[in-house]
């Protein structure tokens, strides 16, 4: 347990510290750290100078760590010896050095916490800062004054475009929403105990592990763990006790894993967690076998909400502090939040007819809290979000409104594929593997996964002449992605095919392949050059037993 003062002790010698090496209002920090608390205070630290940070989620690996250390151009790093993922250490050191080697941009320093009762871990050169040894020598330093649009902070995420999307988030109004959608979204009292368990390098980790809870004087819990094996798949339910936690936030996948472990939650039994009241779910769609099933061993509402990195907080919620209905339909997101106006438009911008699917925007203005720009890229901005639908911010997602407005989210609009909640982009994992020597084509699609909700499969075309098998080749390809994306993107099944589908712009059709990859129904536009390509690539995953 952390006390408030505690943290501020910490977070203002850690703030002295920066300043010291040079850190001056507006310079970015990057944050390379597990799920400890010294991630919270170098974030708190950043903020109280007014300097930005990009914290990148350790689950990355260190390509896409030097592409955003190459985008942001930090001026100072601060990372960790080591993070502890089930049966296994993670190894920030070599991760980073090995980024750093490969990016154009260098910064001035790398601190490095040295977890505590273990060796310590140092860069080649000797030559980083020791965190204990700065931080204990520094005195704390005030706050420095900044505006309320000053940049909080880059958080950069996946999406269509192969460049970085360094979401950018303004403090004043951010803060504000935070402390607002704190009690009035998720009807926590100041004082009382929280839990989002999601990762500090995800948004729901900025705004609800760090700030929200924070800003609103609520115990935060930070948790290094997983749902089910870290140890059992108890562990959810013995923190919700051991820390009477009122309510939670999870992804639906974590309880698809805890189900498919321990259906009968025979490990949560021994637990009891009388001030428990809400979960909230989010992240991805939640089908309803796995809201049923919460409901019952959780025994409180399980309220499905909608989000996006950009937005900072939900778009559409059961809104349990202004009375809403705490048994909402089933499939529902809830409904929109106080200053979103959500609708659902056809292609040429007509609002769409109650229950019909359609391209979710929301119409401008925007709330506080959601993005103020994409870091260094105005123009990626404006394009990105705002020109397909004019007059509206273009979610990227597709779904519908109910006749009571509730909002059912269905699925992307763009490359991106959610794998256990976490948002990897299809082209940056085709990127990676086309640079495998025996790989002319790839294309990456989502397939459906009992517990991770989907999981990628790439589909290969090799030049002619490889003499490597099919095996060697995916254990090569499988380690290209793991090394340059990270383990996060989960890519276990390659699939080698003689040719893809190409549209006569030349285009990979990724959603028609998605459905035959998924032994769904599927319609082969005129556009698409040799139509043949499907039943044979079809063919083959069934041979394979990818498709059913
Ligand atoms: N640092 C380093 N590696 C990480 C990591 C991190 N922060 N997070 C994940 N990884 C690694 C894992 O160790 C795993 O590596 P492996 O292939 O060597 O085993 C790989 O990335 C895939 O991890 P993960 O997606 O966590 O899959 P899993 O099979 O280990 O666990 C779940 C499955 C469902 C338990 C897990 O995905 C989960 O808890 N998901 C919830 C995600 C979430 O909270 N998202 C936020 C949405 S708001
Ligand atoms: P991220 O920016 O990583 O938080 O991912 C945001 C994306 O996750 C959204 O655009 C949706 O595609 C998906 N998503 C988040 N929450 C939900 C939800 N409750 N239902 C369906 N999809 C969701």
């Amino acid at each position: 347990m952390i006390t408030y003062k505690e943290a501020l002790e910490q977070v203002s010698r850690l703030a002295a510290v920066l300043v010291q090496h040079g850190v001056k209002k507006g310079d970015r920090i990057a944050i390379y750290m597990p799920m400890i608390p010294q991630a919270i205070y170098t974030m708190l630290a950043c903020a109280r100078i007014g300097a930005i940070h990009s914290l990148i989620f350790g689950g990355f690996a260190s390509r896409e760590l030097s592409t955003r250390i190459n985008h942001a151009k930090p001026k100072l790093i601060v990372t960790s010896s080591f993070g502890i993922e089930p049966g296994r250490r993670v190894e920030y050191i070599p991760l980073l050095e090995k980024a750093l080697k490969s990016a154009q941009y260098k910064p001035d320093k790398v601190i490095i916490y040295n977890r505590p009762n273990m060796e310590r871990v140092h860069l080649t050169s000797g030559q980083e800062l020791d965190w204990d040894g700065e931080v204990s020598a520094a005195q704390p330093h005030d706050c420095v004054p900044v505006t309320s649009n000053h940049p909080l902070y880059i958080l950069y995420t996946s999406g269509t475009t192969g460049l970085p999307k360094g979401v950018v988030r303004t403090s004043g109004d951010y803060t504000v929403m935070l402390n607002w959608t704190m009690s009035k979204v998720y009807g926590i009292k100041p004082g009382e105990v929280w839990w989002a368990a999601s990762d500090l390098g995800w948004v729901v980790g900025h705004s609800y592990i760090c700030y929200g809870p924070l800003l609103h004087g609520n115990t935060t819990v930070l948790y290094e763990g997983k749902p089910v094996g870290t140890p059992n798949a108890g562990a959810y339910f013995r923190l919700l006790a051991e820390h009477g936690v009122v309510s939670m936030f999870t992804a639906p996948t974590a309880l698809r894993a805890i189900r498919q472990q321990d259906f009968e939650a025979i490990h949560g039994r021994s637990y009891k967690f009388p001030r428990f009241r809400t979960l909230f779910v989010a992240g991805e769609h939640c089908d309803t076998s796995t809201l049923e099933w919460a409901k019952q061993v959780f025994r409180v509402p399980v309220l499905d909400h909608w989000w996006q990195t950009e937005t900072g907080s939900p778009i559409s919620a059961t809104c349990v502090g202004l009375g809403n209905n705490l048994n909402p339909p089933i499939g529902q997101a809830g409904k929109p939040a106080p200053g979103y106006n959500v609708m659902i438009l056809d292609k040429d911008l007509k609002e769409m007819n109650r229950n019909s699917l359609g391209n979710i925007v929301v119409k401008l203005p925007l709330p506080p809290g959601t993005l103020a720009t994409l870091w260094e890229n105005d123009k990626l901005f404006k394009e990105l979000y705002f020109t397909k639908y004019p007059g509206y911010y273009d979610t990227m997602d597709a779904g519908y409104m109910d006749n009571d407005g509730y909002l059912y989210v269905m699925s992307r609009v763009d490359d991106v594929i959610n794998v256990a909640g976490h948002r990897i982009s299809a082209g940056s994992i085709e990127e990676a593997i086309i640079t495998h020597q025996a790989v002319t084509d790839c294309a990456v699609v989502a397939l459906e996964d009992s517990v991770k909700g989907h999981v990628p499969v790439a589909l290969c075309v090799l030049r002619t002449g490889v003499t490597e098998t099919f095996e060697e080749l995916t254990e090569e390809i499988i380690k290209i992605v793991r090394d340059s994306i990270g383990p996060v993107a989960a890519l276990r099944k390659v699939v080698f095919v003689p040719v893809l589908p190409k549209t006569r712009s030349g285009k990979t059709p990724r959603s028609t392949l998605s459905a035959v990859a998924n032994g769904k129904p599927y319609q082969i536009t005129t556009t698409i050059e040799d139509p043949r390509v499907f039943s044979e690539i079809e063919a083959i995953l069934k041979q394979r037993k990818i498709t059913s």
